[in-house]
């Protein structure tokens, strides 16, 4: 099938698919430039985006600096250019939106929390602002929300269980049937047409052309794709990385928690990635040495992070995922993110070849076929996800 266009905030991409943001260092400008290239939306991470940059660059960046580097860095050639931010790097937050803003971000893709003061921090001009969610009524909160700015979505991300990276769900609720990503999808796009009818761009196990089409027939406007984008030539994963990614097997890729993030959020991991093997027998002494993911204290200082003093519970995101990209390397010890499809990628692409494959172009064998788990739709339409968290807000 021919897939069509996506409207974004008056914009046009000629392909429904966007790139995961992908953080640590994984989706920089190389791979966002090269998706809008080919008619996706290329979306560079900010997670820790001032060191890389700087580094890269060999002088030292801000985070605003070094977002506004990226972005004008992958518009190059033209196309569409997002930058994900994550709510729970607090720290860095207002200037990862205020620099993608500036700087002409076509989108602010924001999960890993509600977004629910993005719209109130600088006036978007043509920069779409599009939350994560994992739940219709996550979507509900945010729509009412940002209402009182004056303002409504111009997409949402609606991510399901089978995502790379931080999930939005609690530990116990992976699995439930509820929470799969085509159950997911009925509400959210009821809610999203109540609240004005805006693309519902769906995330999470979306591996194929034909699953890109079954989501769009089920309603869907466009997906998100992280793990594929993980494994192409242009990502900034370590070679190491990638070799994890092509050596997983389904068994030992798991959603980490206890220990886990500081972010308090479940995180899918390649089970032997060498960070998580060493936190799992607390090998490594709590150091908090980058501070990405500090909270406030009572003081006002950002100064708290769970995994700087218990190394049983958290291990050290920001030291495990700046490893995996090749940042410190011999200090720190790599933590390997993934995709529950992640055992399917067999051979690293380049992001054309690999964007010919989504469009219906070329069929390139997997390890294995569709997911089992995108063979069960269309199912119900319930849905009921109760999620908090002790660090930051989650879907309610
Ligand atoms: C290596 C990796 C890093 C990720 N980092 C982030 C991130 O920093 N922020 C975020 O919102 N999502 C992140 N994600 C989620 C992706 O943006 C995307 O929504 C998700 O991976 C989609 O599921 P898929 O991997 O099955 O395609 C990450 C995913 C992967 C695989
Ligand atoms: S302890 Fe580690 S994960 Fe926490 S803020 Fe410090 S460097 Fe980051």
């Amino acid at each position: 099938m021919l897939l069509p266009p996506l409207r974004l905030k008056g914009k046009t991409l000629h392909l429904p698919i966007i790139q995961g943001g992908m953080g640590v260092g994984v989706s920089l400008f190389p791979l966002a430039k090269a998706v809008a290239r080919e008619g996706g939306m290329g979306v560079i991470s900010s997670a820790c985006i001032d060191r890389l940059v700087s580094k890269r660059k060999g002088i030292k960046l801000n985070t605003y600096n070094a977002i506004h580097e990226e972005v004008s860095m992958a518009k190059a050639d033209g196309g569409y250019v997002g930058i994900n931010t994550m709510v729970a790097l607090v720290k860095d937050y207002e200037d990862s939106v205020r620099g993608a803003i500036n700087a002409g971000a076509d989108a602010i893709i924001s999960g890993a929390g509600l977004p629910l003061g993005l719209p109130s921090i600088q006036p978007p001009k043509e920069t779409a602002l599009i939350p994560i969610v994992s739940s219709a009524r996550a979507l509900e909160l945010i729509c009412k929300k940002w209402e009182r700015f004056g303002y409504r979505p111009d997409a949402v991300v609606l991510e399901g269980p089978l995502a790379g990276g931080h999930l939005g769900f609690k530990i116990d609720q992976i699995d439930l049937e509820s929470n799969k990503l085509e159950n997911l999808l009925p509400p959210v796009k009821d809610m999203a047409i109540k609240h004005g009818d805006f693309p519902v761009i769906v995330a999470g196990g979306i591996y194929s052309h034909q699953d890109i089409v079954i989501f769009l027939k089920m309603g869907a406007d466009g997906v998100q794709m992280g793990t594929r984008f993980l494994a192409t030539e242009e990502s900034g994963a370590s070679c190491e990385y990638k070799d994890a990614v092509l050596r997983a097997t389904q068994d030992n890729i798991m959603v980490a928690f206890n220990p886990g993030s500081p972010c308090g959020l479940p995180f899918r991991v390649i089970k032997d990635s060498p960070m998580f093997v060493s936190s799992c027998s607390q090998l490594r002494k709590p150091k908090c040495d980058k501070g990405y993911v500090l909270l406030k204290d009572s003081d006002g200082t950002y100064s708290r992070c769970f995994s700087k003093e218990d190394n049983e519970k958290y291990f050290c995101i920001c030291n495990g995922l700046l490893s995996s990209a090749g940042y410190n390397t011999l200090d720190e010890e790599p933590l390997y993110t993934v995709g529950a499809n992640g055992y399917r990628v067999n051979k690293i692409l380049s992001v054309k070849d690999l964007m010919d494959e989504l469009k219906g172009k070329l069929e390139i064998p997997t390890r294995s076929g569709t997911h089992p788990d995108l063979l069960r739709i269309p199912v119900t339409t319930s849905l009921s996800t109760k999620t908090r968290s002790k660090a930051i807000e989650l879907d309610p």
